[in-house]
């Protein structure tokens, strides 16, 4: 029986966690990354070490495997168009186009009908104070359009700051947002195979600390009214653009009651790393299914989860939920601690409370 090799561009704790969900089917992985003793490439067979524009190398990796995936949104778009004319890649960078720019992610999911907080493009230091105007705000937040992650490449602008001051904190293109108000933040995730099927994880309810995943809740606990409207939004979303993979949306639930889309990640996401151990089949599982031509799975969530990230210095203390029962570690092989570096995470996993909430 021939193997399946599975090519994974990025060697990060995504890639790290679809690899081990492959190896569990029997499919070896091919990562191909900058970084040397990644921690997806500890758990795969083979590694090319070089950047993402080596098209000697891309094209040596792209002919020893039979398709390729990607575990994070910063591959150039011009890395998948070469290495598509060699091998089968999933998703396409339709998908990474919409994510990698937040003007292109807005207009696309405004034309779809999902709605996103107000938005403008930022032309000069007056469109800002357009939007003050309009929006009738105080404050704005201003991001940059691309390689924005963990709240780094955005500031808060309030009406009396300097706005000239903040806003050259930020390089390249920029986009203004208005503040939303919101109760929490959720997130869904989706995955949808060759045949079209989707399936679906979540509403997540995501708690974030210094602008980083801190805490995920599962259920959680908004209205069953909510639970229904964010997963015809991001099947909405797979089908429009005809998903072979996985991906998530990001979620704001505002004061007065509405879903306003955030954001898109092409791929899968911390906020779904808790049902490796609260379902039957996570989302690494139906992500190598996905991208493999496998038909996708639904996830049987059998437990309610908390999943709490382990960041930077938090790794050194893991003995205490070594002891725990019900405690799930999950570590990501990183040798250098890092501030605001994810480290690994825990689940905690109890009995499933509603059989009703997904
Ligand atoms: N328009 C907004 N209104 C209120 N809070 C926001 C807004 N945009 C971002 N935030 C906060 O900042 C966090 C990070 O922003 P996000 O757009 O998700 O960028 P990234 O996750 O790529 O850093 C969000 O999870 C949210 O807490
Ligand atoms: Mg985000």
């Amino acid at each position: 029986m021939k193997t399946l090799t599975l090519g994974i561009l990025g060697g990060g704790q995504l890639g790290r966690m679809s690899a081990l969900a492959a190896a569990n089917l029997g499919i070896a992985v091919h990562i191909f990354t900058p970084e040397h003793n990644s921690p997806a490439s500890q758990v795969s067979s083979q590694t090319t070490v070089a950047p993402y524009n080596d098209e000697t190398a891309l094209k040596k990796f792209a002919q020893s495997v039979d398709i390729i995936t990607y575990e994070f949104e910063n591959i150039p778009v011009d890395t998948i168009r070469f290495l598509k004319t060699l091998t089968p890649v999933y998703p396409d960078e339709k998908l990474l186009e919409v994510s990698q720019d937040r003007v292109i992610e807005k207009i696309f999911l405004n034309e779809i009908n999902i709605e996103t907080t107000r938005w403008k493009n930022y032309q000069s230091d007056q469109s800002i104070l357009d939007a003050f105007q309009e929006w009738k705000s105080s404050a704005t937040i201003i991001k940059t359009t691309r390689f924005g992650y963990d709240g780094k490449g955005q500031v808060k602008v309030n009406k009396h700051d300097n706005i000239n001051e903040t806003v050259r904190l930020l390089n390249g293109d920029k986009i203004i947002e208005d503040i939303v108000d919101f109760t929490c933040e959720i997130s869904m995730i989706c995955a949808r195979d060759h045949e079209g099927n989707i399936i679906t994880y979540g509403p997540m309810l995501n708690e974030h600390k210094n602008h980083i995943l801190h805490l995920t809740t599962v259920p959680a606990g908004i209205s069953q009214k909510h639970v229904h409207q964010a997963d015809k939004m991001i099947r909405k979303i797979a089908q429009k653009i005809d998903l072979k993979g996985v991906l998530t949306l990001e979620l704001f639930l505002t004061k007065d009651g509405r879903l306003l889309a955030n954001e898109i990640a092409p791929r899968t996401h911390n906020s779904g790393h808790w049902s490796m151990n609260a379902c039957l089949y996570s989302q690494f599982d139906n992500h190598i299914r996905a991208v493999c031509g496998f038909p996708v799975m639904d996830p049987q969530r059998h437990s309610d989860a908390k999943m709490l990230n382990l960041i930077g210095e938090d790794i050194l203390d893991i003995d205490r939920h070594m002891k725990k029962s019900g405690a799930y570690l999950h570590i990501y092989g990183k040798s250098e601690i890092r501030e605001g570096r994810k480290m690994g995470h825990i689940n905690f996993i109890s009995p499933k409370t509603s059989p009703t909430a997904s």
